[in-house]
């Protein structure tokens, strides 16, 4: 079982920090493949609460080298301060390696995820103003700034000037902003260079190496499958591939290494930002869904929006990750309400719809179709076992299973590494 995928099944924040955190003991490498410091993932340990952002959660799990692979986009500035934090709270962080080609997130794509935003007023996208956006938009334009370049002044330079040529006409003339002085970028990113060189290597070779020997990698994706900017609700998506793919084109890996996909699944749904979501909550029981989850996120501290339990995007995430497992988090929060209603299909413009539809038009008409299951009211979180769970929310768990295409094999009961219910084993 050499290659595990762990990613979100819904729109982010289903809880991948917790489910890493967990595996990260039985793993020798756990490997953040796309995006960047846009997500937050938290990690509790015994009375210990850390924030990740741009590192894989599995640099808390001594025994384990965390990768930030290729697909991956760096701001070094939030990097270094994520990795002085953590070592000042007394984590190894020294066995870290970096994709040389992983791109990098300067100030001028920070300061255009800004202004561009800014720019779209009513129709935003609702981005975490991280730079991610405009840095692979440059990535994918050909005029990104990679790691290794840190280490190269005058291809550095070079490529500077070409990606600010055009960026401070934008810049100046479009969104009335000072243009950015090439010396500064330049002086800023080499600044970092001789503190990041001991972490880069070619880790496409050292995961696949590690892979051949039977070693155990855990490819830990950031967002989720309905921001996938292939799958999911475009335009309203990251700009990277979350999908289970993405972790093959993000770190080098081939997919036949793969052996297991796991979709980290709330038992209701949340979202940040704009873009549809059928089963949003308008009312109080998405306030007490927010309150009791608390949904508030961990990168802006934006309110997250909340809702029922969506099946058709579960079944959709089975179909386009190809999971094997799902593992359920969260399922502590849904105790006390006398009936959980949970969407399994959607009526569009009078017509039942089983699957997610294709078309932006037809999503923003899905209006969900509710089953409604009993709830329960007895205090879940000592649960150890499945049987443990009350008669009701074992219901619950076997009908999330049965609408979404793949077995449940794990459920959290709260945010604590202890606080889970394994009921077949992820390795
Ligand atoms: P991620 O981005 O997918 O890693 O998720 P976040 O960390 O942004 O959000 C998930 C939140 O739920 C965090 O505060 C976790 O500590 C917490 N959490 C994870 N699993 C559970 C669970 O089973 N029960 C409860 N109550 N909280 C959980
Ligand atoms: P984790 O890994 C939830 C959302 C933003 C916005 C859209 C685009 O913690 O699950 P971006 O800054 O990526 O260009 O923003 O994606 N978004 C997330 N929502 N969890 C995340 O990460 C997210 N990362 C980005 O809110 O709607
Ligand atoms: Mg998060």
């Amino acid at each position: 079982m050499p290659a595990l995928v762990l990613l979100g099944a819904q729109w982010g924040d289903e809880g991948k920090g917790k489910a890493t955190d967990l595996l990260g003991g039985s793993v020798d490498y756990v490997v953040r493949y796309q995006g960047g410091n846009n997500a937050g993932h938290t990690v509790v340990v015994g009375d210990q609460k850390y924030a990740l952002h741009l590192l894989p959660s599995g640099i808390l799990s001594p025994g384990c080298t965390p990768v930030i692979g290729n697909g991956v986009v760096v701001d070094p500035a939030v990097l270094l301060s994520e990795l002085s934090g953590l070592a000042e709270r007394g984590v190894d962080t020294s066995k870290l390696l970096i994709s040389g080609n992983a791109h990098l997130i300067t100030p001028y794509h920070t300061t255009l995820d800004k202004v561009s935003e800014r720019f779209l007023g009513k129709r935003k996208i609702g981005t975490t103003g991280r730079g991610i956006g405009p840095a692979y938009a440059d990535k994918i334009n050909r005029v990104g700034i990679r790691v290794q370049d840190l280490f190269d002044e005058s291809i550095l330079r070079q490529k500077v000037e070409a990606a600010l040529d055009s960026k401070n006409q934008v810049l100046a003339k479009l969104y009335n902003r000072r243009a950015i002085a090439v010396d500064q970028v330049v002086e800023e990113l080499l600044g970092y260079a001789d503190q990041l060189s001991g972490y880069v290597a070619d880790t496409t070779l050292v995961l696949n190496d590690a892979i051949d020997q039977g070693q155990v990698v855990l490819f830990e994706g950031g967002q989720g499958t309905l921001l996938d900017v292939d799958h999911g609700t475009y335009p309203f998506v990251t700009s990277s591939n979350p999908t289970a793919g993405g972790a093959c084109t993000g770190t080098g890996v081939g997919p036949t290494k793969i052996s297991r996909v796991i979709g980290i699944l709330k038992a209701y749904t949340t979202r940040v930002g704009a873009g549809p979501f059928p089963t949003e909550l308008l009312d109080e029981d998405g306030e007490k869904l927010r309150t009791i989850g608390g949904e508030r996120g961990v990168t802006t501290g934006r309110d997250r929006r909340c809702g029922w339990f969506d099946a058709v995007i579960a079944r959709y995430a089975t179909r386009v990750n190809g999971l094997t497992d799902f593992f359920l988090t969260k399922l502590d929060v849904l105790t006390g309400w006398e009936r959980i209603p949970v969407c399994v299909a959607y009526e569009i413009d009078g017509k039942r719809v089983e699957e997610l539809p294709y078309s932006q038009t037809d999503f923003h008409h899905a209006t969900p179709i509710y089953e409604t299951l009993p709830g329960w009211s007895e205090d879940i979180t000592q649960a150890k076992t499945f049987d443990d769970l009350p008669k009701n929310a074992q219901k619950y768990v076997q009908a999330l299973e049965e609408m979404s295409g793949a077995p449940i094999s794990a459920i959290g009961v709260g945010p604590g590494r202890d606080e889970t219910i394994q009921i077949n084993s992820f390795l």
